[in-house]
Order: structure tokens, then C-alpha cells, then sequence
């Protein structure tokens, strides 16, 4: 059990040789948090490294001690995890140890998703309760340790065992106390289009946060951040990450107290979160992952991947193999019907794409943005011989058949509407905010969710549907669930959520060999989350490819490249209007799940052909694309930005493709060398370039070379000094390395 309790110490030691997270039990009964980082021996006493003996704050107000899960009101004035108001109206509550278990493996949550052990040999837990006598509110926090992975998993469960009512009005996933303030934090914000951005800025004195007030976890902020050291880079140095598994509203906040100390907090933003607990009930808080590494971001990252890759996502697709697919979206917006969508389908196979998938306007009468979500039928107009018809008839070209759904929205202009106007989410009296011409549906109501469930399923089943695109196109505004009491309505944003993830439930459950790929106008709810349900989403709305270069990076940093789905488009891009070559679009989309947004209709004879080698090429390289190790070696965060590159190395290092990308052509710009990462030193590597016709590079790079040297001294980008007029803007290469 990598798991001890000493009753002496009262100490707690989770360790699992790569991180190691020690609690102790104060003389007051409060649960300190005396460590949580590079692992530490075991058997040895840490209660030096807390206030010892520590009786409360009497007489100490305000001192920096480091808690496991702190409140407010009784000494402690940094931000607090728990806040409620009991019977009485007051809010400081003394959460004091009551017992604890230890069990083999990682309980579920009660209708959240989180993280799993597939046999209970693969992780402990820890569940200690602590409890507020005065009040009777007990929570049992979890702390859970995996083998072999340097995280620490945690959640809470809030109960109240006492005879009055309580309010929870905060109650946070995870608090870490830290020694000392000296991190840079770094966050993944951004915008519509434009998401998961690195912001990377040195902590202050007071309050640092991001967050989410918009009934998602949002484009412009993630539930994710990340405290580095100043000389932290990507492959050395210690760093930690912080993610919230949750979808709605949340915080992810660090404070810096006057004694030079940090608190980080994560969990659900409380200003738009309360909850009521009558007597006897439980909350679940969503689980929180903190993870730390000694090999700086990079090696933070390849962690979070392979626990949200394979023990986040789940189901039938979780290791399989995921389809190439072409999307309908900017080949026709709304304006299609079956014959067209035939024509796509029947091209884009004879190029090697294996799914195809009908996007929005298949529904009601859409033909614009103003019409028909909810009225979950087809359109005949379009699809004479309905969904099933033309499902059909492009399951029999050999490929799969996916469809777009957008099942928590309204519009005022649908059937739906006219039967259950108050299904809507609204305040009576008050005039609702339209965004895209849509309203949302009030998930917090059962009936709502039974009836999506119902309609969905009997759309999902009516035909042979491989793939679901689920989106979700604008944010929530008036805020308020007729389904709740005045004095509850600050459940509804966590209940909204909750109703989501019920849906999601029940569809995954009832069509587990479906495909699901969440989506939010792209990557607005791009989170953990969903990856428990939807193995991978739809990174952004932004298809351009040098767009996508800081995108993938910043979503790289948190999340696996089998979750981020990325096409290659049309040019000009419809987004920012830019021209790059298509070897470009594909060497920047092949490092997801891979796929195409354009009208292969429309392509000339020449990029068919080069089409088909893309498909070929991602083919031959899936698995490493899609299940390899990411490495990133040169960012868009850095310096001008003007060159990047990153690489995929296969779980043995016996293979791996490297890209590098520049943004703009400059004259006399010197040679580059791009040092790999990730490889074995030993082994020797046979370097090609892809695509293969490019000359003086393969000359430069040809023969074998070895992991050392490709790592130390890297490869030879700029063999002659007249290439860059040669290549023009938006130039890319890729290198594939097979070991000999
Ligand atoms: C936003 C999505 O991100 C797009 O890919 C497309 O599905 C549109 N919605 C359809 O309305």
C-alpha cells in the first residue's frame, strides 16, 4: 500500500516513488497538508515541516499554515475551500478530524465524471472525514495515488448530518499550500477561435486567478494551470499542474499571503455557486488533479496525457484507432441536400478518408442560425429519404456515417418553442439575452433531459450513425431554473451541468460503440470533463493552420493529442483569410485525430493526388500520431514566434515524426538547427523527410543518425542560404525517424 498512517506522528504519507503527498493530523484536529511534491522517503516523521504543535490559530491569526482543505472565520484569512452558512447564518466553520479510511483503488463520484482505476491494484485512496461538531456538516476528502503516475487526485464529499439546513456557498476540489511564492503561473486562456493561448506570468502578492461565469468551462479560459520555477523549461526543472475534471463555471486561483507563502485553489467559481443541503444529504465536489514533475512542462504534460488518454476517456474508442474523417461544415454551411452530400462523401473516400460527417442544417427547416434546435427531425426538403436514406447510401462508399448534434439549445423559432416556451432558460418577467440566435435549454429540469434523451435516441438509433458531433454554441445569460425554489437558485449553474453530463450519460450508455466528439463553437468546453464521456473534441473553429500552431501548443500542454480533432481546410483560410500551402495544413493536423473541412469537389487534380499521400501518410503513422509520446521543442510563446516545431515519439522510441513550421520567410536568416527530444540516445534513426521530394534537406539530413546527436546537436534545417526564398511564408517539413 503506497499508503501509511502513523498514529504517532498522526501523519499521512501518499507515496508512490515519483510523488509523494504528506498530511498530518494538528493537535486542534485541523488536517494539514505538510507536503505534496518530489517524493520523499517513507518511515521517517514530516510534522517539522507544519507548526508543531499547532492547537489552532489562537493567538497565531493570520500565520501560514498549510491546510488541507481550509475555511474562513476562525484564523485562517487566506481564500478558504469550504464556506457555509449553518442554521444560524454564520459561515466559520472548524472542520476537525473525525477517522479515515483506506481503500484499495478510486471510488466513482455520484454523477460527476473522474478519473478511474480499471483494477483496484492500479491506485489507493485515502478518505479521511472531518467534521464541524457545532453544525454537524462532515466532509470526507479524497486523496487518491496512483501507480506510476506522479499525481494526486482529489475530490470531497459534503454531508450534513446535522438537524438544520446548511448553505454551501464555496466548496472548492483542491487546496495546495506552498512553501514559498517564487512560481510563475501559467495559464491557457484565449477566445472564440482563438483558444488555450499560454499566458505565463510571475506570481505577486494578493490574488492571480482565472475563471469561468458562463455556464461552460469556456474558450476564454481552461480549467487548468500550471506553477513553473523561473528556469522551468519544457524538458527540465519542477513545475506543477492543476486540472479540474468539470465542465461548468469554475476558479483556478493562487493567492500569494504577506509571509510569502502560496495557496492555489481549484474547484467551482462560488460566485455564481450555492448550494442547499438539507439534513441527511450529501455534495459531491468535482475531482481535481494535481500533478507534479522534476522534467519541467514537458514532462508535467506527458503525464496529464497518458492519465487523461487512458484513464479519463473510456469506452469502445478509447484505444482504438480513430477514423479520418471529412466534415461537411465549411464545404456547404447550410446549403446541401442528399445528392451533394454524396458527392462529398463519394470523393473524399476515393481519397482514403474512412467517415464522413454531416454537420449542422440536417434538422427542422435550418437553412440559416435562426431556425429549428430542439425539432430533432430531418429535413425532407434536404434529405428526401431522411437521415437513414442518405446514411446509407455513404455507409455503402465503405465509410462511416457521423452526425452533428447541438442537444442543450433552443431556438425561439421551432416547434419545440411553441410546445414548451419555459423549457428555455430565462427569468419570467425579465427579457432574455439572445447569442447566435439561440436560447438553452434549462438542463437542470429532469423532464428536459428525458426528453433529449428520448428524441436523441430515437434520432441516433434511426440509422447507422458511427460518430456524433456534439456542440453547444453560446454561453448562458439570465441564469434561472422555474424548477427551483427563490432561495436555490444558485444550484443552477452546477445542476445545468450536471443534466449535461447525465445526457451524455445515458446516449454513451445506450450507443457505446458511437463516437463522440464534444464540441463548443469550437473549443469552448474543451475540458476534462467531457473527455470522460467524448474522447476527443473539436479543438477550434480556427482551421488555419499557422492559427493552429499556438492552439495545439497551448492545448498540448494539459491535453492529449488523441483528443484534439484537427482538419485540414480550405484556403483562403474562413477564418483570418490566409493562404498556406496544403503539405502545411496537413503537417500541422496530422498531430491530432486528423481529418478534412473543405469540398473535395472543388480540389484540382494535383491536390487530390496530394490528398491521398496525407491520408496515407497519417495512415501509416496513426498510432504515433495519435497515441504517442508529444514533445514540444520550439513554441509559438517564444521569442517572435516565428518558428515552431514539436515531434510524436512512439511508445518505444522506435519511431517518431518531427515538424517544424516558419511562419514567415526571412532573407539571410542564418542556419537552424531543430534539436529533437523524447528519443532513445542509443538507438540510430534513419531520417527521411516528408513530404519526400524536398532535396537539399534530405541531403543535409541523410543517413543514419543517432538519438544522441539528434537530441544534442539536431537536425540541419537551412542547408543553403538561398532555401528561404525557395520555401515563402508558412513553410513546413517533417521528419520521420525509423530506428534501424
Ligand atoms: C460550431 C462548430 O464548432 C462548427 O464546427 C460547426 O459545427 C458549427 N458550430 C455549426 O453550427
Amino acid at each position: 500500500m503506497p499508503i501509511d498512517w502513523d498514529p504517532a506522528d498522526r501523519q499521512f504519507h501518499l507515496r508512490n516513488g515519483q510523488v509523494s503527498l504528506v498530511l498530518r493530523v494538528f493537535e486542534d484536529g485541523t488536517l494539514g497538508q505538510l507536503h505534496l511534491g518530489a517524493p520523499l522517503p517513507a518511515g521517517r516523521s514530516y510534522r517539522h515541516l507544519g507548526p508543531d504543535p499547532f492547537p489552532g490559530f489562537s493567538n497565531r491569526v493570520g500565520s501560514p499554515v498549510p491546510l488541507a482543505y481550509p475555511t474562513s472565520g476562525t484564523g485562517d484569512f487566506r481564500v478558504p475551500s469550504l464556506v457555509a452558512a449553518t442554521a444560524d447564518g454564520a459561515t466559520s466553520l472548524a472542520l476537525h478530524y473525525r477517522d479515515h479510511r483506506i481503500v484499495a483503488g478510486k471510488p466513482p463520484l455520484d454523477g460527476l465524471p473522474s478519473t478511474y482505476a480499471e483494477d483496484p491494484s492500479e491506485a489507493d485512496t485515502l478518505e479521511v472525514t472531518l467534521a464541524d461538531e457545532p453544525s454537524g456538516l462532515e466532509v470526507d476528502l479524497r486523496f487518491t495515488v496512483f501507480v506510476g503516475r506522479p499525481m494526486i487526485a482529489r475530490s470531497a464529499l459534503v454531508r450534513n448530518a446535522g438537524a438544520a439546513p446548511a448553505d454551501l456557498r464555496c466548496a472548492m476540489s483542491l487546496s495546495l499550500d506552498l512553501p514559498d511564492a517564487d512560481w510563475r503561473m501559467v495559464g491557457l486562456s484565449g477566445a472564440w477561435a482563438r483558444e488555450r493561448h499560454v499566458t505565463d506570468r510571475a506570481l505577486v502578492p494578493g490574488r492571480q486567478s482565472v475563471s469561468s461565469v458562463r455556464g461552460a468551462s469556456g474558450h476564454e479560459h481552461n480549467p487548468f494551470l500550471a506553477l513553473r520555477r523561473a528556469t522551468t523549461d519544457e524538458a527540465h526543472g519542477e513545475a506543477y499542474a492543476f486540472s479540474l475534471v468539470y465542465s461548468g463555471n469554475f476558479l483556478a486561483e493562487v493567492e500569494v499571503e504577506p509571509f510569502g507563502t502560496a495557496r492555489v485553489r481549484l474547484g467551482i467559481e462560488p460566485s455564481t455557486f450555492g448550494w442547499r443541503l438539507e439534513p441527511g444529504a450529501v455534495f459531491t465536489v468535482p475531482e481535481a488533479i494535481v500533478a507534479f514533475s522534476a522534467d519541467g512542462l514537458g514532462g508535467l504534460s506527458a503525464e496529464l496525457h497518458d492519465l487523461f488518454r487512458d484513464r479519463l476517456a473510456r469506452g469502445h474508442w478509447r484505444d482504438r484507432a480513430r477514423p479520418v474523417l471529412i466534415n461537411n461544415w465549411e464545404a456547404t454551411y447550410f446549403g446541401f441536400d442528399a445528392d451533394r452530400l454524396v458527392e462529398i462523401a463519394t470523393t473524399a473516400r476515393d481519397l482514403g478518408v474512412e467517415l464522413f460527417v454531416l454537420d449542422d442544417g440536417w434538422f427542422g427547416a435550418r437553412d440559416d442560425d435562426t431556425t429549428s434546435l430542439g425539432d430533432w427531425f430531418v429535413d425532407r426538403r434536404k434529405l428526401p429519404d431522411g437521415l437513414d436514406g442518405v446514411a446509407r447510401r455513404i455507409t455503402e462508399l465503405g465509410i462511416g456515417f457521423g452526425l452533428w448534434i447541438e442537444p442543450e439549445m433552443i431556438s425561439e423559432r421551432s416547434r419545440l418553442f411553441e410546445a414548451h416556451p419555459d423549457w428555455a432558460i430565462g427569468i419570467p418577467g425579465r427579457p432574455r439575452t439572445e447569442s447566435r440566435q439561440q436560447l438553452v435549454l434549462d438542463m437542470a429540469r429532469p423532464e428536459v433531459v428525458d426528453h433529449l434523451a428520448d428524441v436523441l435516441t430515437e434520432v441516433l438509433g434511426s440509422a447507422p450513425i458511427t460518430y456524433v458531433k456534439w456542440d453547444m454554441n453560446r454561453n448562458i445569460t439570465e441564469p434561472f431554473s422555474p424548477s427551483l425554489p427563490p432561495d436555490r437558485q444558485g444550484e443552477f449553474f452546477h445542476r445545468y451541468i450536471l443534466g449535461t453530463y447525465e445526457l451524455y450519460r445515458r446516449l454513451t450508455e445506450r450507443f457505446p460503440e458511437i463516437l463522440f466528439e464534444s464540441c463548443a463553437g469550437g473549443g469552448g468546453r474543451f475540458d476534462p470533463g467531457l473527455l470522460a464521456f467524448a474522447p476527443q473534441g473539436w479543438t477550434s473553429d480556427d482551421t488555419d493552420a499557422i492559427e493552429r500552431l499556438a492552439i495545439q501548443w497551448g492545448t498540448s500542454l494539459a491535453y492529449p493529442p488523441s483528443s484534439m480533432a484537427a482538419h485540414v481546410a480550405a484556403v483562403p483560410n474562413h477564418q483570418v483569410g490566409r493562404i498556406t500551402p496544403l503539405s502545411t495544413r496537413a503537417a500541422v493536423a496530422f498531430f491530432g485525430v486528423f481529418g478534412y473541412e473543405l469540398d473535395p469537389t472543388a480540389l484540382d487534380p494535383e491536390e487530390r493526388i496530394e490528398i491521398a499521400e496525407q491520408i496515407r501518410f497519417y495512415k501509416a503513422h496513426r498510432d504515433l500520431f495519435q497515441r504517442g509520446r508529444f514533445v514540444r521543442l520550439a513554441g509559438p510563446f517564444e521569442g517572435d514566434g516565428n518558428r515552431v516545431a514539436w515531434m510524436s515519439v512512439s511508445g518505444d522510441r522506435r519511431q517518431a515524426v518531427a515538424a517544424f513550421y516558419q511562419v514567415l520567410s526571412r532573407a539571410e536568416a542564418g542556419p537552424v538547427r531543430l534539436r529533437l527530444g523524447g528519443l532513445d540516445p542509443d538507438a540510430v534513426y534513419r531520417v527521411s523527410t516528408w513530404p519526400a521530394y524536398d532535396e537539399s534537406l534530405s541531403r543535409a539530413n541523410r543517413g543514419d543518425r543517432s538519438g544522441a546527436e539528434l537530441m544534442a546537436a539536431g537536425l540541419v534545417l537551412d542547408a543553403e542560404r538561398w532555401e528561404n526564398a525557395v520555401r515563402g511564408d508558412f513553410w513546413a517539413r517533417l521528419f520521420v525517424l525509423d530506428a534501424a
